[in-house]
């Protein structure tokens, strides 16, 4: 089977594991595991940032994250397909109590103009006390519903500028931001600087088993630290795990450009065949997300599994598929082979109703 759900179903590597089994540990709740320290200097090394802290999943750093910035009953704008908004759970709600409001970008990638729209304009006549604070932006690079799109530095920086002069504080969901540096050259830090808070993971592109990290100032990461523990998040021997991360942080950043490669060289595979939707130029970093307009998402994810290949629905009529380290290029080819055998086999069927007419492949809303 060839596994292309999400960069997260990557195994460690033997170097990985040998990392692992000589881990140094303490228990991080005390805040003496040596390898958890490590980590969490050098990632907030990496960022530009005082202090990091290492938790479990992107979830929780990014929850613990909002939290941190915020307080029940404070407004919060989300992309409207961003990942902490609709797929962690309905966390911003249920754990940090904020509302959200949802701004509208394309692929992840929104505008100064609509920071402003949604901030409104404060007048005398209207009462302050009357809509609920906006108190954080949240921004995702690369936009994982986006296909992997990598925010342009200029819209990012205007973005962030428009919010910082409306007193926002700003939450960046970097969980492939290493992929954005990839594709761009551009520093982690680069990206990072505009932001009070970056979560990164480590259990992505980067291959390690368990983990991300919060970074940011000194006094909001000993915020952040008491909301991890408030949520189960001490997690004692964890320099277990972190050693994984570390690994993947010293030895895998340098590789993502192989993904990127394979993910190309799958989306140029697939393009133009019957049924299949697919702009390879939306093509950035190392998702591929495609329409399908001969049968429905669900339908043609069954008949690739079928064949051997594992990939997800996305919405009605979407697919994602996301190359990681232990994909070879050999397994990329058998890949697009699986792909154009279902594609050419049910060229023009229409025998497979489903709720939304065939389109390219925008309606994924609801995908992962
Ligand atoms: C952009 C983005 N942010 C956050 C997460 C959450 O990470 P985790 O699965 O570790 O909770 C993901 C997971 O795929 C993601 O794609």
């Amino acid at each position: 089977m060839i596994d292309l759900r999400s960069d997260t179903c990557s195994r460690p590597t033997d170097a990985m594991r040998k990392a692992i089994a000589s881990a140094v540990v303490g228990d991080d709740v005390y805040s003496d595991d040596p390898t958890v320290k490590e980590l969490e200097r050098e990632v907030a090394d990496l960022l530009g940032k005082e202090d990091a802290v290492y938790m479990v999943t992107g979830t929780m750093t990014n929850q613990v994250g909002i939290r941190a910035h915020t307080e029940p009953g404070d407004a919060v704008l989300f992309d409207q397909n961003a990942h902490v908004y609709i797929l962690e759970g309905g966390a911003p709600s249920a754990f940090s109590g904020v509302l959200p409001r949802l701004l509208p970008g394309v692929r992840g990638v929104f505008s100064a103009d609509d920071v402003t729209a949604a901030l409104g304009v404060a007048h005398r006549f209207f009462p302050s006390t009357i809509p609920a604070p906006v108190k954080l932006l949240c921004l995702e690079n690369t936009h994982n519903i986006g296909g992997g799109k990598v925010w342009p530095l200029a819209e990012l920086e205007a973005v962030c500028a428009v919010a910082r002069t409306r007193g926002l504080a700003l939450h960046l969901d970097g969980a492939r931001l290493w992929h954005a540096s990839a594709a761009t050259g551009i520093p982690e830090r680069e990206y990072a600087k505009h932001f009070d808070s970056v979560s990164v993971c480590f259990s992505k592109g980067l291959g390690a088993p368990v983990g991300s990290a919060l970074a940011g100032s000194r006094d909001f990461i000993a915020r952040a630290r008491r909301f991890k523990q408030q949520i189960g998040g001490g997690f004692r021997q964890a320099g277990i795990i972190a050693a994984g991360a570390l690994h993947g942080l010293r030895n895998h950043r340098e590789r993502l450009q192989e993904d990127h490669e394979h993910a190309k060289l799958l989306a140029n595979g697939i393009a133009g065949l019957p049924g299949i939707s697919l702009d390879v130029s939306s093509v950035e970093t190392n998702i591929v997300r495609f329409g399908v307009t001969s049968l429905s998402a669900s339908n043609f994810v069954e008949k690739l599994y079928e064949k051997g290949l594992y990939v997800l629905p996305s919405g009605t009529d979407g697919v994602r598929a996301i190359p990681y380290l232990n994909i070879t290029r050999k397994q990329v080819h058998e890949a697009i082979d699986i792909i154009s055998a279902v594609a050419e086999a049910n060229a023009g069927s229409s025998g497979d109703p489903r709720p939304s007419p065939a389109s390219t492949g925008a309606n994924r809303a609801a995908g992962y």
